[in-house]
């Protein structure tokens, strides 16, 4: 039904022409047939719908019982060009380095940040004692800068064995030392799938993304460290410092389970497509394939396609094979995503193939 056939009281002249009309009184019985038929259309109408069979689901969260009922983008256009544009000087996307296994996944993940047309300055923090100048000559190729960085140490005893570095990360927070007004940290183990410059003009002073697991306990509250966004402060470091040896809080999981009760409940809790976490596909499959529409960030949390055994490092040029060689893990659901990870690679090498030639005939070691 078209607007344009209401009368608008308030404009005199159409009230005029309309009573002047010729059939002047019998659009009334006609309008209120339709009005009568409209109304029995409307009350009728949602009741004839077949109701819900599906009983409440009340064991399960909203995720676990993900359906797909919205369609609305995540990030607000109109909202977004009121926003200034990211200054790559004072915005930053920072990865780290602290093992040289981990360089090829921060140049591809550079490359990928390339792709995107990401336009964020970008930081490299490395562990000058742990890091040779070969790899961080590769973790560099595509765009990161390198900043040595001084290890934080683990302040208990108990952490896991893979995150003994990774109190290091804390020093996100001193950055403003370089003038750099906020950042957005992700984890080597990254792929950039979509531009996600929208963080940024974020007002908060840290935001991040809910962690999930495959088994018990699910879809958690607790947020990764594998994605995080902050506006650095020299204050909030020194207080952060001061405390991880005092706080009460599992010490297997280091600094993620700190920052986690650090913010409390002060963290902003950011959309899944910003850390998308290879768990959420095997947790909920339904909604890791809607994920995949919005997804920015994707998080290699359960296959390191560029890991072997142990989190060893892979011959550079036997990537493929270490990648086909994980295709059966977790019952092969991960084949597309190791894909993507090998097709970054092989870009990576396309476009600055030369570059980690050179890195790796000027430091080539035993
Ligand atoms: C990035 O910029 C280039 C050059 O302006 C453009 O051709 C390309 O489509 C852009 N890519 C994306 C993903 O926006």
């Amino acid at each position: 039904m078209s607007y344009n056939d209401y009368l608008p009281l308030w404009d005199e002249k159409k009230v005029q022409k309309f009573r002047s009309g010729s059939r002047r009184c019998s659009w009334i019985p006609v309008a209120i047939a339709m009005s009568v038929l409209l109304n029995v259309i409307f009350i009728l109408g949602p009741s004839k719908a077949a109701p819900s069979t599906m009983p409440p689901a009340p064991s399960l969260t909203a995720l676990d019982n993900y359906q797909h009922l919205n369609s609305q983008p995540i990030v607000n256009a109109a909202f977004m060009s009121t926003t200034p544009p990211v200054n790559s000087d004072e915005n930053k996307i920072v990865t780290s380095l602290y093992t040289d296994a981990f360089a090829p996944g921060v140049a591809a993940l550079g490359h990928t940040l390339n792709k995107v047309n990401s336009s964020a300055g970008r930081l490299l923090l490395y562990l000058p004692e742990k890091i040779s100048s070969r790899a961080l000559c590769i973790a560099t190729s595509t765009g990161f800068v390198a900043y040595p960085i001084k290890r934080i140490p683990p302040p208990y005893e108990g952490v896991h064995p893979h995150f003994l570095d990774q109190y290091s990360k804390l020093t996100l927070w001193s950055l403003d030392s370089l003038s750099v007004q906020s950042l957005v940290y992700l984890d080597a183990d990254t792929l950039v799938h979509r531009n996600f410059d929208e963080l940024f003009s974020m007002p908060f002073n840290f935001a991040a993304v809910p962690d999930v697991y495959v088994d018990d306990p699910g879809f958690t509250l607790g947020f990764n460290a594998g994605m995080l966004f902050l506006r650095p402060s020299s204050t909030v470091f020194e207080r952060m410092i001061a405390q991880i040896g005092t706080a009460n809080y599992r010490a297997e999981d280091a600094e993620q389970s700190f920052l986690n009760h650090f913010y409390g409940s002060e963290a902003v809790r950011l959309p899944y497509a910003y850390n998308a976490n290879l768990a959420i596909k095997r947790r909920k499959p339904d909604l890791w394939a809607d994920l995949k529409r919005e997804a920015r960030i994707v998080h290699y949390t359960l296959v390191k396609p560029f890991l072997q055994g142990d989190y060893e490092e892979v011959e550079l040029m036997e990537m493929d094979k270490n990648i086909v060689g994980q295709y059966g893990a977790w019952g092969g659901i991960y084949k597309e995503e190791l894909d993507d990870w090998a097709q970054a690679w092989r870009e990576t090498l396309q476009w600055h193939g030369a570059d980690i030639a050179e890195c790796r005939r000027s430091y080539h070691h035993s």
